[in-house]
């Protein structure tokens, strides 16, 4: 059996649910996109949500309803997914970026500070920080609240990696402490739809512009005289998500927590394998926050153990185990080194990330022999001679 870094998990349940939502009248627009949104507020505490296509395009609405534009600057951690930076560009504002903590590998909370006073500085408008729980692990949202709110910076949460972390016991951080908080629902995520993702936040303005620019901005307003009509009121897009794949987040949401807590269990014995032993190096959790383990990452100091990275991916790959590595630091894409002139060396705290993260496999259907087997091959590999 081939063994990737993540995989869906789809069962009978999920089966039956996305076959009633087939057989119903509605396949859009429907009761079972409200029904998702109902839930997800639910399970994550927040008062709005809104469901959208993936999460990048949530990413985008955010930066609409909040009036990104020209000259504004955005910040972003440069160890993450390109969609939050992409988003920002899509809006015409300017992603700066920021290092991470080499602790716990999320953005760090002295780089913001700096960054955000020196902007001032010049008179250049920081008009948010977007923030990602990298991996599954929170950032110090109470910590980034107050920064964002001392700067009258509004503050994002990336929360695609994260989607069933708690922050201080809590599931419902992610919308406390952000203005605004985004989910991926992406196969390879702790819960799926296919494509998908949703927009969450517990204040309404943002929420009603966003679920507006959802679907072209435009406003359904019934008038007795006129029941044909609709008028636009921004330039939205078409970022509407199907009853099918609704449904099946419905179903998946279920299980989030029993998936979660096979994903921690997983990480306790790579962990286990791992942590404290010479050339390793995994992701420092704080006592009070619940990883939500959508990632595994685990750091080798290649270059001590004189093996090569790639070596590794191969030798595995022939025994039908494939890693991943999350992420080539975005300022090192060639987009972003050409249009923003971004060069090697500007954050070596990622960099030095970059050359020695590997991304184990992680995921509810993947057994603990399996992983013990993972874990097995990694250290016969690295400690032959
Ligand atoms: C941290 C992060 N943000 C945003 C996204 C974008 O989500 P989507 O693929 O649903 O557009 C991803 C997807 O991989 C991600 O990992």
């Amino acid at each position: 059996m081939t063994i990737t870094y993540g995989k869906q998990y789809i069962d009978k349940l999920d089966e039956k649910s996305v076959i009633s939502t087939l057989r119903s009248k509605k396949l859009t627009q429907g009761p079972q996109v409200t029904k998702f949104e109902k839930v997800l507020n639910k399970k994550f505490g927040s008062r709005y949500s809104c469901a959208v296509i993936n999460g990048t395009a949530g990413l985008h609405l955010c930066g609409l309803a909040l009036g990104w534009k020209k000259n504004d600057i955005i910040l972003c951690s440069v160890m993450s997914f390109l969609a939050a930076s992409n988003a920002v560009i899509y809006c015409g504002a300017t992603p700066v970026f920021i290092d991470i903590n080499e602790k716990d590998f999320n953005i760090d909370l002295i780089e913001v500070e700096k960054k955000i006073k020196k902007y001032n500085k010049y008179k250049r408008r920081v008009k948010a920080l977007i923030a990602t729980d990298f991996a599954g692990n929170p950032c110090d949202w109470k910590k980034l609240s107050l920064i964002t709110k001392k700067f009258n910076v509004k503050l994002i949460n990336d929360n695609c990696h994260a989607i069933g972390a708690k922050y201080y016991y809590k599931k419902n951080y992610a919308s406390k402490y952000a203005d605004i908080a985004v989910h991926s629902y992406h196969a390879v995520k702790n819960i799926t739809t296919g494509e998908g993702g949703a927009v969450l936040t517990n204040d309404k303005k943002i929420h009603d512009k966003v679920k507006i620019l959802r679907s072209h901005g435009v406003l359904k307003t019934k008038i007795k005289e006129k029941p044909w009509n609709y008028q636009m009121k921004y330039l939205g897009f078409n970022y509407r998500i199907t009853d099918i794949q609704c449904s099946l987040g419905i179903s998946q949401l279920k299980k989030l927590d029993k998936f979660v807590k096979k994903r921690n269990e997983i990480a306790k014995i790579y962990r286990k394998n791992f942590e404290g032993k010479n050339f390793f190096k995994t992701q420092y959790v704080k006592e009070n926050n619940y990883h939500a383990y959508h990632l595994f990452p685990l750091l080798i100091n290649f270059k001590k153990i004189g093996k090569k990275k790639w070596k590794l991916f191969d030798f595995l790959a022939k025994k039908n185990i494939f890693l991943q590595v999350h992420y080539t630091p975005i300022h090192l894409q060639p987009f972003y080194m050409k249009n923003f002139g971004y060069k090697k060396g500007d954050f070596p705290i990622a960099e030095k990330f970059f050359e020695d993260e590997i991304s184990l496999p992680i995921y509810y259907n993947l057994s603990i022999k399996q992983v013990n087997k993972i874990c097995y091959l990694i250290k016969a590999f690295l400690l032959r001679r």
